[in-house]
């Protein structure tokens, strides 16, 4: 899978994607991360890539033209269909079934704004969806990029060295991950789960999804509805 990542700070990107998990399905072959600089794009002859806004107002607006121009290139470049998402705090909130519903496909264009956003008219012209990574404003959409980057490689099939991971994690059944122990046994004095050390996997496993809806109920009442649990 390809994700292509349109920003003005194409290095925030490269440092982070070939660090950790990501970066080694980069060296394996799994993923591919592009950072595309916009400014690249800019037909500006000081590769201006934004101006002030129409009717007045703080901030500047990013223009169209090397939106669209980076856009038309890395879909020229990908020769096959891939979703331009935009990274908005006006978007649809990213959940993990839109992660699922992106690992998908073969290719990703993510498309980050900056300063007070992007000319409307370039969102109506090639943007696919807008995504929101949660209700609070950042100061470009490059973070949000990263955590659907992150989200959506980890689905990618190869990536994790242990697939089964991938499942069994919070959300994956709509319900928060129970709690894991490692050695030791005993630490200041609190013990690991007898259950868990019985050798019984039928009693361990019943043992973790009661943990998981107690755990759930707890923290996100709300997930306990749709989960059914
Ligand atoms: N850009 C700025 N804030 C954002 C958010 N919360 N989600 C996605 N993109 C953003």
């Amino acid at each position: 899978m390809e994700i292509y990542i349109l920003t003005l700070f194409p290095d925030m990107i490269q440092t982070v994607m070939r660090e950790s998990i990501v970066g080694r399905a980069q060296d394996a072959g799994h993923i591919k991360v592009h950072a595309v600089n916009i400014r690249d794009y800019s037909t500006d002859k000081h590769k201006k890539v934004d101006d002030y806004p129409y009717g007045g107002g703080a901030g500047m607006v990013m223009f169209p033209q090397p939106i669209y121009d980076a856009v038309m290139a890395v879909r020229a470049q990908v020769g096959r269909e891939a979703p331009v998402i935009y990274l908005t705090p006006q978007g649809k909130t990213f959940s993990q079934e839109m992660a699922h519903d992106f690992a998908g496909e073969d290719a990703l264009i993510l498309l980050c704004g900056h300063y007070e956003g992007i000319d409307e008219r370039v969102i109506e012209e090639v943007v696919d969806a807008q995504v929101s990574i949660g209700d609070y404003v950042l100061t470009g959409g490059e973070l949000a990029a990263m955590v659907v980057a992150d989200a959506v490689a980890r689905l990618v099939p190869g990536v994790l060295h242990n697939q089964e991971s991938a499942g069994t994690e919070s959300f994956e059944d709509g319900l928060l991950e129970y709690p894991q122990y490692t050695r030791p046994r005993v630490w200041r004095n609190r013990e690991v789960p007898e259950i868990l050390l019985s050798g019984d996997h039928a009693k361990v496993d019943a043992w973790r999804h009661e943990q998981s809806v107690e755990r759930t109920k707890q923290m996100r009442p709300d997930l306990i509805k749709k989960a059914g649990a």
